[in-house]
């Protein structure tokens, strides 16, 4: 079965086509970096306007590469929640138009569930595992088991991990975007320069949590008070030490949970899956396995959501025309006793 997947949820215009849920024929993102670099940021609206410019030539594109045409195709699934509501709506709108004309089921799919499916597209991986996804948006440590069936162990309180690499890099004009900025500055600078607390969220029902907020106040509002001795304030020493706090607030999670519930298995998927100090820990953590996307598949990327959208639409689900886009998905509650 051959699905094609459209993303549009924030600033990477993507198509793809992705057989049986594994094997990617294609995936092609048009990125919108260099158009939010100057503000810093994800501009919604120039989002949302260059999506429209290009998503039909994407999409063009992602058929020509697979060497396949729309009569093809089987079905479609597309993001519809979470992400920017205007971005969004062009990929599902997209997604029903082509859904209409060609008479093919569209199933509109949840793009966090997608970043957690996306190892599965490179490898073998077998239900229950430890999940954990840290994107721009979220952060959640969970138990897996099935493509659907995810057990929030904890999450974020306040920011998401991906969201404080911005806001830090944003404060400090280290580049854009701020987690990738930070990762390679980091490779230069003393881990130890600053220690930034890690907040104790470890009682009770916080047990997995995580807490943002205060790291990235202490290291834009009060980096002084963190500073080991006579460290230089150097972009480099900041980014550095601001790694090692974010990254090994995660680590300390995700320890917790492999040691509560046995499970040896780890696999990690969004944005910050790319960190590469994140992927080092993950891997020299002993007698664990841990899994995660190449780097293409960790940040956004339609093969993600074409693979998973193959096991609804093969399972006979598929979503009505009336579907609409959501900046948010209910809170992912803790299910996990
Ligand atoms: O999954 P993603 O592409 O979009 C969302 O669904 O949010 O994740 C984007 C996030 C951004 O916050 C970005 O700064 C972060 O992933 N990111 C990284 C790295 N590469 C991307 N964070 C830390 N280290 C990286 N190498
Ligand atoms: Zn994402």
């Amino acid at each position: 079965m051959l699905v094609l997947g459209v993303e549009s949820s924030c600033d990477e215009c993507s198509l793809a086509v992705v057989e049986d849920g594994k094997k990617i024929l294609s995936n092609e993102v048009a990125t919108q970096i260099d158009f939010h670099r100057p503000y810093n940021g994800v501009v919604p609206e120039i989002a949302s306007r260059m999506h429209t410019e290009w998503i039909t030539a994407v999409a063009e594109k992602a058929l020509e590469k697979a060497g396949v045409t729309m009569d093809d195709i089987d079905g479609i699934a597309v993001t519809n929640r979470p992400g920017l509501v205007g971005s969004l709506l062009v990929g599902l709108n997209f997604a029903k138009g082509l859904s209409l004309s060609r008479g093919l089921p569209f199933v509109g799919v949840d793009h966090i569930r997608a970043h957690l499916y996306a190892p599965h597209l490179e490898f073998q991986i077998d239900y229950p595992y430890l999940g954990l996804l840290v994107s721009g948006g979220h952060t959640v440590i969970s138990k897996v088991d099935d493509f659907d069936t995810i057990k929030v162990l904890g999450t974020t309180i306040d920011d998401a991990c991906g969201e404080a690499f911005d806001k830090v890099a944003k404060h400090y004009n280290l580049g854009y975007p701020g987690g990738v900025a930070i990762d390679m500055l980091s490779r230069k600078g003393d881990p130890e320069a600053f220690h930034f607390p890690d907040p104790s969220l470890h009682k009770g029902e916080h047990r997995y949590d995580v807490s943002y907020s205060g790291l990235k106040t202490a290291v834009i509002n009060q980096l002084d008070q963190f500073c080991n001795g006579k460290a230089e304030k150097t972009n480099e020493n900041i980014a550095a030490s601001f790694q090692k706090a974010a990254i090994g607030m995660l680590m300390k999670r995700v320890n917790r949970a492999v040691k509560d519930t046995g499970i040896r298995k780890i696999v990690a998927g969004g944005g910050v899956a790319a960190n590469s100090l994140l992927r080092r820990e993950l891997k020299n953590m002993k007698d664990i396995e841990a899994l995660f996307p190449s780097m293409e598949l960790c940040t956004d990327n339609a093969a993600m959501i074409a693979g998973i959208g193959f096991h609804y639409l093969i399972r006979g689900e598929h979503s009505e025309l009336d579907l609409n886009a959501y900046p948010r998905v209910k809170r992912f509650k803790k299910t996990y006793p």
